[in-house]
């Protein structure tokens, strides 16, 4: 491939593109970067008309915007989702669709045992009783009793993919057993990871902390709900730093009212952000927050370089390195 590609970013969340313009400079690409978040389709068009290469935040690449492309070969979506992009149109035109699902492993495995943690040792929750009990004079933690020790707890992974693996593997000194639900997982995987696999009723029935690390799909939507919560024990808690449809809200939030599980940590919603009467908030077992699991100073130039790499794996054509659509190629 001739040197003098182009590549085009529409949108972007870093501070500034100075990492990339050394970078693509060094390369001999030429790179144009703009904020077309809320542009109009003639103007993102405009703008990337005669890329070869398009990266994409947030803007919408629709099958009318693809339609204006002349050279556009390769979408690299910054991030893990690309439900902005419509993924048939640039199939139909032989565009390859790369999306980045790994640049934010470790934050989100962290997240989701920091989430287990706080919930184990109530560490959110003990702020307002400190805060109310300090205003009435006294020192009491009762109101937040009981907790349970975390060594001998058994922790239920639904889904052990790239993150629910890494939250096993982070796990394994804290003396936590573990209960693996994941239907698809390899015999090869498996077996790599020494792990023995459970039904979702036998995981959500025997733990004392279920984390969930599915991708949203048909079969996974509200795979946590009114009858999955009923297997939960009284004294356990539910993390989802997945994907809020994985969760019907309005169930957890009656057996969390009814307390009929010990709690519950969410890091993701169905609509982001949620609406101000999502029924979890104010409840004194649920902790929220949001939709932050990936981020860290680190993650963020992460993801940088893995767009960099794909760029590079492109111009020696060696990539696609996380294609969502590899089939396009032959389109
Ligand atoms: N909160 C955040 O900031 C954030 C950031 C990155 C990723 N995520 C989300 O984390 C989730 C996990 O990501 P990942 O990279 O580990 O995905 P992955 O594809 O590597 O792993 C998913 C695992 O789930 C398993 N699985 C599929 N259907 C299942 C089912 N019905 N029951 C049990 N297991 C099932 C798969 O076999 C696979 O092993 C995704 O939903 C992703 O969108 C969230």
């Amino acid at each position: 491939m001739a040197s003098k590609i182009k590549v085009v970013i529409t949108d972007y969340i870093e501070p500034d593109m100075a990492w990339e313009t050394a970078e693509f400079a060094k390369r001999g690409v030429d790179f144009k970067y703009y904020q077309l978040k809320s542009a109009s389709e003639a103007e993102v068009s405009a703008a990337t008309a005669d890329a070869d290469i398009v990266v994409v935040n947030m803007v919408k690449i629709t099958p009318s915007l693809i339609d204006t492309w002349k050279n556009v070969k390769l979408v690299i979506r910054h991030g893990t989702g690309y439900d902005n992009v419509d993924v048939p149109a640039l199939t139909a035109k032989g565009i390859i669709l790369e999306y980045i699902p790994d640049y934010c492993l470790h934050e989100v495995a962290e997240q989701a045992i920091a989430l287990m943690f706080a919930c184990a040792r109530k560490v959110v929750w003990s702020r307002k009783i400190v805060d109310d009990s300090v205003k009435r004079g006294e020192w009491d933690f009762r109101e937040i009793i009981p907790m349970f020790r975390m060594d001998g707890a058994t922790v239920g992974l639904i889904g052990c993919g790239r993150i629910g693996s890494l939250v096993y593997k982070k796990l394994q000194h804290f003396g936590v057993k573990f209960l693996i639900c994941d239907p698809y997982l390899s015999e090869k995987r498996r077996a790599a990871l020494g792990i023995e696999l459970h039904s979702l009723e036998h995981v959500m029935s025997n733990s004392d902390f279920i984390t969930v690390h599915t991708p949203l799909n048909n079969e996974t939507r509200y795979i946590i709900n009114a009858k999955t919560l009923a297997y939960m024990k009284p004294t356990a808690y539910i993390v989802n730093t997945s994907r809020g449809g994985m969760v019907n809200v309005d169930d957890l939030a009656e057996v969390l009212k009814a307390r009929k599980i010990a709690g519950a940590a969410i890091d993701v919603f169905e609509k982001e952000p949620p609406r101000a009467d999502y029924p979890l908030l104010g409840l004194d077992n649920a902790i929220v927050t949001p939709h932050l699991s990936w981020y860290s100073e680190d993650a963020g130039q992460t993801i940088r370089e893995k767009i960099m790499q794909d760029v590079d794996m492109f111009i020696d054509g060696t990539g696609p390195r996380c294609p969502v659509n590899p089939e396009a190629k032959k389109a």
